[in-house]
């Protein structure tokens, strides 16, 4: 299969190229397109058969449930088959925009979808070209994240094609994402709510809102069946084995140095990804290691700056993966503002290799 990629202004998306993405999708074909989180991809969700593509694509597990996207918030009847007013008011509030809700399936959902799952996630995207898509093809659209199974989500239409090129159909290129990571996830078929992804909308926005959503204890056994369904499996896992340094900044800057210098001295290609304030603080070290040229360090955004840090989070590891390092170091920014979903996406990405300090 050949992928066609076609540029799209994200001010102003050009009518006749939508309306050919969106003829594709009626047809059954899977379109990559850029949300104000991430790129998805997308199927017909009525369409059995496309969303079955979707998951021989991106070689991704049946039991991992996909989001369906809407045009606006008046398509939730046509997906959801009781709609509890605090979901509403939810909506209402946040949508077009990085909030994901859960509520129970129309039958008219085919199981592919949802894994099975008498629930369905539903989602109302603000990027004018994921809008002008939706609106034109005129049904609900299930789309994933574009990425190969257990990869970082794609930020630029540079990085689905990394992953999917010549296993999709189409590529709009609306350019690079404004949030960069995936949208937060309220469960309502429980009660209380329960936030089960932190994303582009912060818990303390959501309880403005609605007070009665929970988040998801930290992460422990108790905490698995809390988890959304899929979110066990592997994500967002580079190549090289990542671990995630917990703790003060200055005590996980100085683990950071002497594990490197550790790695370093076995003949270990290392990689450090951290907030820019992490690596000035490392620089010192780090000249002393660059005689070595086993070093390599890749910044994504900074502690004062949460939104930069998530915006930038998965190119840079994408960027230091490909550098072909073996380990990569990572810290995380702190947990204010989209700092909490920055450490979920590091801690997946580590697999359990969390060193608290
Ligand atoms: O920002 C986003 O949400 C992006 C863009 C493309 O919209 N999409 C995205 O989709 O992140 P994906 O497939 O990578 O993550 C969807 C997750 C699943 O892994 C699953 O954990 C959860 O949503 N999910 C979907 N349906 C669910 C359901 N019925 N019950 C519980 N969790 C569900
Ligand atoms: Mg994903």
């Amino acid at each position: 299969m050949i992928t066609r990629i076609v540029a799209v202004d994200p001010a102003q998306p050009d009518p006749a190229v939508i309306e050919q993405a969106a003829q594709a999708l009626r047809a059954g074909c899977l379109v990559a397109f850029p949300t104000e989180t991430v790129y998805g991809l997308g199927a017909n969700a009525l369409d059995g058969e496309a969303v079955a593509r979707i998951f021989e694509a991106k070689g991704r597990p049946a039991t991992d449930p996909l989001i369906v996207h809407l045009a606006h918030i008046g398509q939730l009847s046509m997906c959801a088959s009781h709609v509890p007013p605090a979901a509403r008011k939810l909506g209402l509030a946040f949508w077009a925009g990085p909030l994901t809700i859960i509520l129970p399936k129309k039958p008219q959902i085919p199981d592919s979808v949802t894994a099975g799952l008498p629930s369905v996630a539903l989602r109302v995207p603000s990027h004018r070209v994921a809008r002008a898509l939706l609106e034109m093809a005129g049904v609900p659209v299930a789309a994933p994240s574009a990425n190969r199974f257990s990869r970082p989500s794609p930020t630029t239409a540079a990085h689905v094609l990394a992953d999917l090129d010549s296993r999709i159909d189409l590529v709009l290129d609306g350019g690079p994402t404004d949030i960069g990571l995936e949208s937060t996830i309220v469960d309502f078929t429980v009660d209380p709510p329960v936030m089960r992804r932190p994303g582009g909308l912060t818990l303390a926005q959501i309880q403005s809102v609605v007070p009665a959503v929970v988040a998801i204890a930290a992460r422990g056994h108790a905490d698995v069946a809390q988890l959304a369904p899929g979110q066990l499996t592997r994500h967002y896992a580079p190549r090289a084995e990542l671990t995630l340094y917990d703790g003060m900044a200055d005590k996980v800057i100085q683990r950071v140095a002497a594990d490197t210098r550790t790695l370093a001295a076995t003949g270990a290609r290392v990689g450090i990804l951290a907030p820019e304030d992490d690596l000035v603080a490392l620089a010192p070290e780090l000249a002393a290691l660059a005689s070595h040229g086993r070093v390599e360090v890749q910044p994504y955004g900074s502690r004062r700056d949460p939104a930069r840090a998530a915006r930038e989070l998965f190119a840079a590891l994408r960027a230091l993966d490909a550098t072909g390092v073996s380990h990569i170091l990572a810290t995380s920014i702190g947990p204010e503002g989209l700092g909490l979903a920055v450490r979920d996406r590091l801690a997946r990405a580590a697999e359990g290799r969390i060193r608290r300090v």
